[in-house]
């Protein structure tokens, strides 16, 4: 475990690395990649070792007898978030974009809505509009520098058209970890309006010290005829290329209608995936996670002390996952200029807020899960392109 060590990830197909020139102009040869959500670290060795133990036996079959896998999704589970999974409720996706994409093509027809409390993972928006559904935006209450659900704001937006509501817990962006009483506001609200809540856990093993996640089925047994959680191992051990997830479904009527559509498009991970994640979800796994905390923990306090040093800057307080956001509006500046300075003076690859929907305008993400100089670098380019205004 040795989250210091540079990495080069130039000319590997690494989408972080190798498409930020074409995508944010920044050349990987002088910039900082800190936009898409994978991290510049191996991930455990007894993930490395399961990969390398397929490769020495040498025969790449399908895969069979899903036993140890959810056995290990069931462990992992008790002794991380205090919650048994029944082995009966798991489906395995190609990840939980192509999770929520079948969750939509399940339970929506083309024209209906769903519904995004934003700034929200981007891709969300992206799959509804593909299926031909439409997107109803529930901007999040920002109180005393963190966001909330404002539940009476989003009934006055909503169509009556919509069948689902679509969350990330915690939330990507802004790192909210949804306590138990928020979650059952929620499901409140989603009975209110006859809604299916998804909610895609992915970042729910990246808390900051102190923070606890609450799995969606674990705070609203009374709601389970209308519930879908989703978990993974991709973020938590880095291994996102493995591109699997976990759709977990506790009601028997909705788990029939949500197979009939796994079996209807064929949907059927790889071995590498589920081999991969069996390995993760184990002591050692556990240990590496620790430990990885508490190293973003200290980059995300070096980054936060050192843009929010410059005036206008604000960085959000991250209760999970290792992505800062960050507001320019004090700026006054307008964001093309925000973003001029960031890509071309700084040279850094970070995701535009605008694309994480309504409220997001302002908004910078930072991706801090890299070698910590990389860190402290980005910080020192920062504060040179915005040097004017100290
Ligand atoms: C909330 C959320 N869901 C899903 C994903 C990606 O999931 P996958 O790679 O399993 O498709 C991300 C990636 O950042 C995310 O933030």
């Amino acid at each position: 475990m040795n989250f210091d060590e540079i990495i080069d990830r130039r000319g590997t197909h690494s989408a972080k690395w190798d498409m930020m020139e074409s995508l944010y102009g920044v050349s990987p040869d002088e910039g900082i990649s800190m936009w898409v959500a994978d991290m510049d670290f191996r991930p455990p060795a007894c993930v490395t070792a399961e990969l390398q133990a397929m490769v020495d036996h040498g025969v790449f079959g399908y895969f069979g007898d899903d036993a140890a896998y959810k056995a290990s999704i069931d462990w992992w589970m008790r002794t991380r978030h205090g919650w048994t999974v029944d082995p009966d409720w798991i489906f395995t996706t190609h990840g939980l974009v192509n999770g929520t994409a079948l969750c939509v093509h399940t339970w929506t027809q083309p024209g209906e809505g769903v519904v995004l409390f934003t700034p929200v993972y981007h891709a969300f928006a992206r799959i509804i509009k593909a299926a031909g559904r439409t997107v109803t935006e529930c901007p999040l209450a920002l109180v005393d520098g963190r966001y909330e659900m404002d539940f009476e704001d989003a009934a006055s937006r909503l169509t009556g058209n919509e069948k689902l509501v679509v969350i990330s817990s915690p939330h990507n962006p802004g790192g909210r970890c949804w306590t138990e009483a928020e979650l059952r506001a929620l499901g409140e609200f989603c009975k209110a309006h006859d809604l299916i809540l998804v909610s895609d856990e992915i970042h729910c093993d990246l808390l900051f010290p102190g923070q606890t996640h609450v799995p969606a089925i674990k705070a609203l047994p009374d709601m389970l005829d209308r519930l879908v959680m989703m978990t993974a191992p991709t973020k938590t051990f880095n291994i996102a290329g493995a591109h699997n997830g976990n759709v977990i479904i506790p009601d028997a009527t909705l788990r029939a209608a949500f197979g009939a559509t796994v079996l209807g498009l064929g949907i059927s991970p790889s071995s590498f995936g589920l081999n991969m994640e069996t390995a993760a979800y184990s002591p050692e796994g556990a240990e590496w996670v620790d430990a990885l905390m508490v190293y973003l923990d200290g980059n995300r306090r070096i980054f936060d002390a050192g843009v929010n040093a410059i005036p206008g800057v604000r960085s959000m307080d991250l209760e999970s996952t290792y992505l800062a956001w960050v507001d320019f509006s004090g700026t006054g500046m307008e964001t093309d200029e925000v973003i001029r300075r960031i890509q071309q003076d700084a040279k850094l690859a970070v995701n535009h807020g605008a694309t994480f929907g309504l409220g997001g305008d302002s908004y910078m993400r930072f991706n801090l899960a890299t070698p910590r100089v990389r860190i402290e670098e980005a910080v020192k380019r920062l504060q040179k392109a915005f040097a004017d205004l100290q």
